[in-house]
């Protein structure tokens, strides 16, 4: 009987520690085939970029902005935002199984993971924007400050 609920206890935990790992499509974060690009002046993007950058209303909640986590441009990120992209992510790899990530698909992963909100149109205004603000502005800062 013990053993019983014992090993039901193990199977449950188990159970329940796989859900919370894999807990992302990854098909969310991965570029459908037949889907287009925003085309637009880099330097247009570039500032929409930073105003959708600090926007909570982009957050599921509405109370988020990617700033809220990644405040002065170096917060949270880990060394790997020092490599070009595509690149490996942790948390990219620990929720959606994936071994590496584009720009556009980190921005993506950040809409439904963190954001808790669905990702942005792949043919949007909005995610040209905030990967174009997400590289040339945010990841040169960190480079800036974290690489040799
Ligand atoms: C609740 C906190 C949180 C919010 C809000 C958030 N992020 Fe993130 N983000 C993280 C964390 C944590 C990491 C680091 C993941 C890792 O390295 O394993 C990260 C990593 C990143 C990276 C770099 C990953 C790399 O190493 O290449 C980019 C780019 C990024 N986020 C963009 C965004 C954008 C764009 C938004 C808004 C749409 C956003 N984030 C909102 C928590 C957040």
């Amino acid at each position: 009987m013990m053993r019983k609920l014992l090993l039901m206890l193990v199977l449950t935990t188990a159970c329940v520690a796989t859900t919370r790992a894999a807990s992302v499509d990854s098909a969310l974060i991965i570029r459908p085939k037949e889907s287009g690009t925003y085309q637009g002046d880099r330097d247009h993007l570039i500032a929409r970029g930073e105003a959708l950058w600090n926007d909570k209303s982009l957050s599921g909640k509405g109370k988020t902005s990617c700033a809220s986590c990644h405040g002065d441009n170096t917060k949270m990120f880990k060394k790997t935002f020092l490599d070009a992209y595509p690149h490996p992510v942790k948390m990219v790899s620990k929720k959606a199984k994936l071994d590496q990530i584009t720009t556009e698909g980190m921005v993506q992963f950040c809409m439904v993971v963190p954001m808790k909100n669905e990702p942005l149109p792949w043919d949007s205004e909005e995610l040209a924007a905030l990967s174009a603000y997400s590289e040339a502005v945010v990841q040169k800062a960190y480079v800036e400050k974290k690489g040799k």
